[in-house]
């Protein structure tokens, strides 16, 4: 997490790097099941979960610290995320058991039929939107670290490699 305690890069943060990218691109296309098909929807977001869960535990140490420290004295900002973040969990939670809920693919083809329910459907569609509002600011908040990670994870290796794979200078 981006914000107290304030931590310098780890050896998770790689890990960390790649898995939100992942899941960001997961999402994009989640958003958008008329466009993937709703089996890719479904199976996407299903495998998804074990990102999710692993983007939970990288933050474990945080999320244990901040519950501690939640009633003491924190950062404003560290309070605004930690609620923030309870909200993305509540609501990612909503949208992946509404989805399981009205399931057209990947549950029929494990057998598994479920009456199909009006409020189900409403309460994914809006579990969504407000997953996709609680992202942009989950986003917002550790602006400064993905720009930080990504460049030096990302932008200054590509840079080096530019670098070092330039043609020698052969002129006298
Ligand atoms: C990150 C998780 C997910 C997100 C962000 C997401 C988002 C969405 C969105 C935006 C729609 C379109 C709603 C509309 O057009 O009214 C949708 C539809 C749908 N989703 Fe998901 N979804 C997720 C997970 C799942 C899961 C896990 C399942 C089932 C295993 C699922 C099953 C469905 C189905 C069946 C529809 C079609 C509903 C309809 O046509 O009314 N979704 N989802």
């Amino acid at each position: 997490m981006a914000n107290e305690p304030t931590k310098t890069s780890t050896p998770q943060t790689k890990t960390k790097l790649v898995l939100d990218i992942l899941i960001f691109i997961v999402f994009l296309v989640a958003m958008d099941p008329h466009s993937s098909g709703i089996a890719i929807h479904e199976w996407l977001t299903l495998a998804s979960l074990a990102a999710l869960t692993l983007h939970l535990l990288l933050s474990w140490d945080w999320i244990v610290e901040i519950t501690q420290r939640f009633f003491k004295k924190i950062g404003t900002q560290t309070r605004i995320n930690y609620v923030l973040n309870w909200l993305l969990f509540i609501f990612g939670t909503l949208v992946m058991v509404s989805g399981i809920l009205i399931s057209e693919a990947a549950l029929p083809s494990l057998g598994i039929r479920l009456p199909q329910g009006f409020f189900w459907r409403r309460l994914h569609d809006m579990s969504a939107n407000l997953v996709l509002l609680l992202l942009g600011l989950h986003t917002a908040l550790h602006w400064s670290w993905i720009v930080k990670t990504f460049d030096r994870y990302i932008f200054q290796p590509i840079a080096a490699k530019f670098s070092t794979s330039k043609p020698k200078d052969v002129s006298a």
